[in-house]
């Protein structure tokens, strides 16, 4: 019988042993740590927090306003930029419109010159018919040829036209008389 309540009181106060392990760490724990602990660094870290958040804030206006500065200088280097381009934009055009208008009077110079010489070679085959007609009548071309090669000092062209049409016979109107001398002047100029 004693040993039963001892037994008994022994467990009863195993009990109370664990039942105080059990309760005071539990309430160790919440009221040491959780409750003071979170309480405190949460007001310690708001002006801490607080303060380096205006240092950032100041530093990012900081920034922003060096990021301005920069943007207004690349936008005077664009503008300047722009500027340029418009220059050589100009230059380039009236360069260009000045070799077009070069290149409009070689054009036209070089057409004159065409007609000129066309012109030319239609007066030199027209008047090469006019001295095939009337001074291949009574002899060939060659005595021609061979007049110009020996005889020019002698007699010019003018000389001998007279010549054929007063001597020899030769019946050429006056304008044939001027359009052969010509033509033989031109043909055969030394
Ligand atoms: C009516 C005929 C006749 C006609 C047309 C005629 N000739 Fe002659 N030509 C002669 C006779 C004739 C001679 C002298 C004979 C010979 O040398 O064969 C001659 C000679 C020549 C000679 C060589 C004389 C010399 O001094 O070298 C020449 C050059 C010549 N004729 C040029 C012409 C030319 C240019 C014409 C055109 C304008 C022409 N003849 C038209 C009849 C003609």
């Amino acid at each position: 019988m004693r040993v039963q309540s001892m037994l008994v009181v022994l467990c009863v106060m195993l009990l109370a042993l664990v039942l105080g392990c059990d309760t005071k760490p539990a309430q160790t724990q919440p009221a040491d740590t959780p409750a003071p602990e979170e309480s405190a660094p949460e007001v310690e870290v708001e002006p801490e927090a607080a303060a380096p958040g205006s240092d950032v804030s100041a530093a990012a206006a900081e920034t922003v306003e060096a990021a301005k500065e920069t943007a207004a200088a690349a936008a005077e280097t664009v503008s300047a930029a722009a500027e340029n381009v418009a220059a050589v934009a100009e230059q380039a055009k009236e360069a260009a419109a000045d070799t077009l208008s070069t290149a409009a009077e070689s054009v036209t110079a070089a057409a004159e010159e065409a007609k000129a010489a066309v012109a030319e070679a239609l007066d030199m085959a027209a008047a090469e018919a006019v001295f095939t007609k009337n001074c291949t009548v009574c002899h060939k071309a060659d005595k021609v040829e061979a007049h110009a090669k020996a005889g020019l000092a002698e007699e010019p062209w003018d000389a001998v036209v007279k010549e054929m049409v007063e001597e020899k016979g030769a019946k050429i109107t006056p304008e044939d008389q001027k359009t052969i001398v010509a033509y033989l002047e031109a043909k055969y100029t030394n």
